[in-house]
């Protein structure tokens, strides 16, 4: 397996993997990979002929007072990671490669970033649009894998290829789950044993929202009240969001008929953990 730095070397592997007649699969990470990202590997790996995972912590996704600094890095453990499914490349560029002195440009999704993540966290799509539309340009990838723990950046990165005519499949994969259900997340680290334990009012209370939809409850006013007493509970969590929506279209929903997406965002500790369900 390759590393690279540089735009220029990145885009040379491509080359010769186009000489070779290769498809090409883009994972997108920040690193500190778990089984999650594993698993979008192996689905890439599956897919393409060679799989290019990025390793960049974006700094234009993170608000003022987010995690940027303490984001957790660990090029080594992740470069072995990969290395062990199959990957062919890693691409981990500075953020000067980037983001040179002087750049300007940035890609705004609007409308389905005003809600959800997108309110509690001002400018966290037009970051990841832009830094995605960027790696896309870079790599020319073919299939890009994206994980559906963080459905809302799914659908922003779809919206963000279609509406600009980029010639690259997104693909969903689904979530990954600890053996007790916990969404397998980077920021999981940040939690300590108690905190840990705490977190798992987040799949539970969607795994009980699930249930009383699957006994016929379709009022989603009701589901949603459900989970935030469910989540409110649990004294380490403090919410702040739960919401259902029409999916894919993130329109309000008032009955639960079709695809809707219940999706919530629990703060616990320092960590800020997402989850969602499609009912
Ligand atoms: O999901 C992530 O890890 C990031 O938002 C992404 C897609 C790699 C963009 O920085």
């Amino acid at each position: 397996m390759r590393i690279f730095h540089t735009i220029a070397e990145i885009r040379e592997f491509v080359r010769q993997a186009r000489v070779k007649g290769h498809s090409i699969g883009l994972v997108p990470t920040m690193g500190y990979l778990h089984e999650g990202h594993l698993e979008l590997m192996r689905q890439a790996k599956k897919q393409c002929d060679t799989v290019i995972v990025s390793i960049f912590v974006n700094p234009t996704q993170f608000g003022p007072g987010e995690d940027l600094a303490s984001y957790p890095r660990d090029l080594d453990r992740d470069a072995a990671m990969a290395e062990g499914v199959g990957v062919d490349a890693i691409f981990n560029p500075v953020a000067e490669e980037i983001y040179p002195s002087g750049y300007s440009t940035y890609v705004d999704v609007e409308r389905i970033t005003e809600k959800l993540c997108g309110a509690f966290r001002p400018g966290h799509f037009r970051g990841v649009a832009t830094v995605v539309a960027k790696l896309f340009n870079i790599v020319k990838t073919d299939y890009a894998f994206f994980g559906q723990k963080d459905a809302q950046q799914v659908l922003v990165i779809k919206r963000m290829a279609a509406d600009l005519n980029m010639e690259v499949e997104v693909i969903t994969v689904p979530t990954v789950r600890e053996h007790d259900g916990l969404a397998m997340s980077s920021r999981n680290v940040y939690l300590d044993p108690e905190q840990r334990q705490a977190a798992l009012c987040l799949s539970s209370s969607l795994n009980r929202a699930a249930a009383e939809v699957g006994a016929g409850e379709r009022n989603a006013a009701k589901i949603r009240q459900l989970v935030i007493d469910l989540i409110k509970d649990e004294p380490l969590a403090g919410i702040d969001y739960v919401e259902i929506y029409s999916y894919p279209d993130l329109e309000p929903v008032e009955l639960i008929k079709g695809s809707a997406l219940l999706a919530l965002a629990v703060k616990i500790g320092r960590a800020r953990l997402i989850d969602n369900i499609i009912l």
